[in-house]
């Protein structure tokens, strides 16, 4: 009686018995994937002619020689070739249950079954809701107090929304302070925030950014004060001028840079005296620290003003507190998020809740403990092959010889031959960086990892 149709539909047991018969059919084959294997050689001629392809129709070689078979599972992924790789860069970040998981399945059924395929402005259902509701939730579980929560496609467009959102509310300013090695995402005005000057290359100049400098554990007092030394001369010379401070916890493309509570609060404080608003972008951070947010790691609760996610929840998202809500229409999207991301992102939250991959002694944190023991081990065994490990909780990296950029490239490509997926991170030194799946990664997987490092960059 108090039913939908739609919500007979969902309760139908064709519908469940559908997906146990695909799950069954998936299971047989994905558990067929299970370790590292070299291509298969009868597929490796037409695997080259996809790859030549893939260059021509996208303007450029992609930068692995990769195509995905459509099939992995877990950290394991099969190529189009046949081969399988221990995936630890997942998208840069975004597979946060691995691959070719069971509950990934089960919510893109769920998500066919609706009438949509995406969702946005004028065409939310429950699971746009849903997901609103669970990352206003979590955000606020240690005091902080957003209020609101836009989703968005892609992590620049939630951090479009986030410029936004603080310039309106501080109208006139005009101006953004981000710290060294900043990297925002790719828009015209977030190109801006990224500290790369070869990422504004023929670009004009959006907005009036200026840098302090980041953290560094080699001297934690003196760029401790340096910043806030650098972030005062910034304030005094341009008074009113500022509408935030953008911060990454850890800095990700620029290179695993984590800074501590105390660098942080030091910065926000004197940004909240003079009125200037706290953008945490966790885009890359949101999940992989001791907390769902890395504002909640680093104990900066009260100062997050406004917040972005993205990668890991497939859908990406703007938080903020209720006093910043927009009074003019400045935000508004065709598409907020395809219904198969915002359900499968649902999913990856309740996976890593109930792995209890959170808490200063969960899953995150205890492998990146036993992470940094293995790599610890190394680095001593073999101090002019490896040094590291860096990162903070499941943001992993180290450093290959001097850190020299076409060292590191050569190492990731090594990596990649011998079956692991890493990626670069930073310039000066470059480091080697993994984002492996939280939700699946083992130590098993991570011991295998350290093998392989060990193998080509430490022994050759
Ligand atoms: C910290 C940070 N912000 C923003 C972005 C941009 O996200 P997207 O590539 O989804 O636009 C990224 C992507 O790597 C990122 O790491």
């Amino acid at each position: 009686m108090n039913q939908t149709i739609a919500e007979k539909l969902r309760a139908d047991a064709r519908i469940a018995q559908a997906k146990k018969l695909l799950e069954s059919a998936a299971a047989e084959y994905r558990d067929q994937i299970c370790e590292i294997r070299p291509p298969n050689p009868h597929l490796v001629a037409e695997y080259k002619s996809m790859l030549d392809r893939l260059a021509v129709a996208r303007g450029g070689a992609p930068y692995f020689p990769f195509i995905g078979s459509g099939l992995g599972n877990g950290p394991f992924v099969e190529l189009a070739d046949g081969s399988v790789k221990l995936d630890f860069i997942v998208g840069i970040g975004v597979h946060g249950m691995g691959h070719s998981h069971p509950a990934m399945l089960a919510s893109t059924v769920d998500a066919a079954m609706e009438d949509t395929i995406m969702q946005g402005n004028l065409q939310q259902n429950a699971p746009s809701l849903t997901m609103a509701e669970r990352l206003i939730e979590l955000g606020n579980r240690h005091g902080a107090q957003l209020a609101h929560c836009l989703l968005s496609t892609s992590g620049a467009m939630a951090n479009e929304n986030s410029l936004k959102i603080a310039f309106h509310n501080r109208f006139p300013a005009s101006r953004v302070i981000c710290i060294d090695n900043c990297f925002a995402g790719r828009s015209l005005a977030l190109a801006q925030l990224t500290d790369r000057p070869a990422y504004r290359t023929g670009l004009p100049k959006t907005l009036d950014v200026d840098f302090i400098p980041m953290f560094h554990p080699a001297d934690p007092k003196g760029t401790t004060a340096g910043a806030l030394s650098t972030l005062k001369k910034l304030l005094e010379r341009h008074p009113g001028e500022y509408a935030c401070l953008w911060l990454e916890l850890v800095a990700g493309e620029g290179g695993y840079y984590p800074g501590t509570p105390e660098y942080f609060e030091g910065l926000c404080k004197i940004c909240h005296e003079h009125k200037v608003l706290i953008i945490f972008d966790e885009v890359q951070t949101f999940t992989r620290l001791s907390q769902p947010y890395a504002f909640q790691h680093f104990g900066l609760d009260k100062y997050a003003d406004i917040v972005t996610i993205g990668k890991i929840t497939q859908v990406c998202a703007t938080l903020y507190r209720e006093e910043l809500k927009p009074k003019g229409p400045i935000l508004s999207q065709t598409f907020t998020g395809a219904t198969a991301s915002i359900l499968a992102g649902l999913a990856v939250l309740n996976e890593l809740e109930s792995k209890r991959c959170f808490g200063n002694d969960g899953w995150n944190m205890e492998r990146a403990s036993f992470f940094k023991s293995r790599m610890e081990k190394l680095a001593q065994q073999y101090p002019t092959k490896i040094s590291g490990p860096y990162g903070e909780g499941m943001m992993m990296a180290f450093q290959a010889g001097s850190g020299d950029g076409e060292q590191a490239k050569k190492a990731i490509f090594d990596l990649y031959e011998a079956g692991l997926m890493g990626f670069v991170a930073g310039s000066n030194p470059t480091r080697i960086r993994f984002l492996p799946s939280p939700a699946v990664v083992t130590k098993e997987h991570l011991s295998l990892a350290c093998d392989i490092i060990e193998e080509v960059i430490c022994k050759r």
